[in-house]
């Protein structure tokens, strides 16, 4: 696509673009395609539907997408029929597992708005896409709480996770329903001026030097791709 053209896009589309971390979270799921290959799959919170489209590209056996935003739902359904895979893909419009109920899958993905914030709105994205509340774990603990009863046997769920949203404080909801956390990999997301003034006053305060890193003007947020799975496996 030319630049002229991705211009072109409708804002409605251009804001569900990919962010670093979709970039991410595709680059450890390529990291073990051997894993996907046939795998049933839900994303929760898919957006443009690029995630599914590259897990279709690395054969797996079936796609959903959820999302609580229509035109989400509209575009990433549009996508993976663009490219080819629309008979094993379905996309569901509503909050987080409901559209899913009863369902279990070989693996679950997911990069849910988690960032630290109670007002305003990421420039350029919707309200929906970024916030998750006064410590940004309002959709993250829901998504937590329920994910072991949407595993197949053997499944894993591979999820983005921010380092100052605590990663322990998830590990642990997590042990306690015998399921297991392990950080496939971690890196640095830059944060715009823009967005750490969105982020709750506490958070800054506590992760400052720890998990948010500063030079001068600039900031970046420690970020994680882990995997939860059934079998405990944990770091
Ligand atoms: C950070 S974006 C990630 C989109 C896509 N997975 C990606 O990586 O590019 C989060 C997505 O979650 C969706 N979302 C927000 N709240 C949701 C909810 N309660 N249930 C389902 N999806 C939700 C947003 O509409 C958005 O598409």
């Amino acid at each position: 696509m030319t630049n002229a053209a991705h211009l072109a896009l409708p804002a409605a589309i251009r804001s569900l673009q990919p962010s670093d971390y979709t970039g991410v979270l595709i680059e450890a799921l390529r990291a073990a395609p051997q894993r996907i290959a046939g795998a049933t799959v839900v994303e929760i919170g898919s957006g443009s539907g690029v995630v599914l489209a590259a897990l279709a590209s690395l054969g797996a056996g079936s796609l959903c997408g959820v999302d609580i935003e229509g035109e989400a739902v509209r575009a990433g359904a549009e996508l993976l029929e663009e490219l080819g895979h629309g008979a094993i893909s379905s996309f569901r419009h509503g909050n987080l597992w409901e559209p899913v109920r009863g369902q279990r899958f070989d693996l679950v993905v997911a990069n849910l708005p988690h960032f630290p914030m109670t007002h305003g709105k990421v420039p350029g994205r919707r309200p929906s896409w970024s916030s998750g509340g006064a410590d940004g774990r309002r959709l993250l603990d829901p998504f937590l709480e329920e994910v072991a009863r949407h595993l197949a046997p053997g499944g894993r769920a591979v999820v983005t996770h921010n380092g100052f949203v605590g990663l322990d404080r998830s590990r642990e909801m997590l042990r306690a329903q015998g399921l297991g956390l392990k950080v496939l990999r971690t890196t640095l997301v830059h944060l715009s001026q823009e967005k750490i003034e969105l982020m709750t006053g506490s958070v800054l305060e506590a992760e400052e030097g720890r998990t948010i890193l500063r030079y001068g003007p600039y900031a970046f947020g420690k970020m994680h791709v882990v995997e939860i799975d059934a079998a405990g496996n944990a770091d």
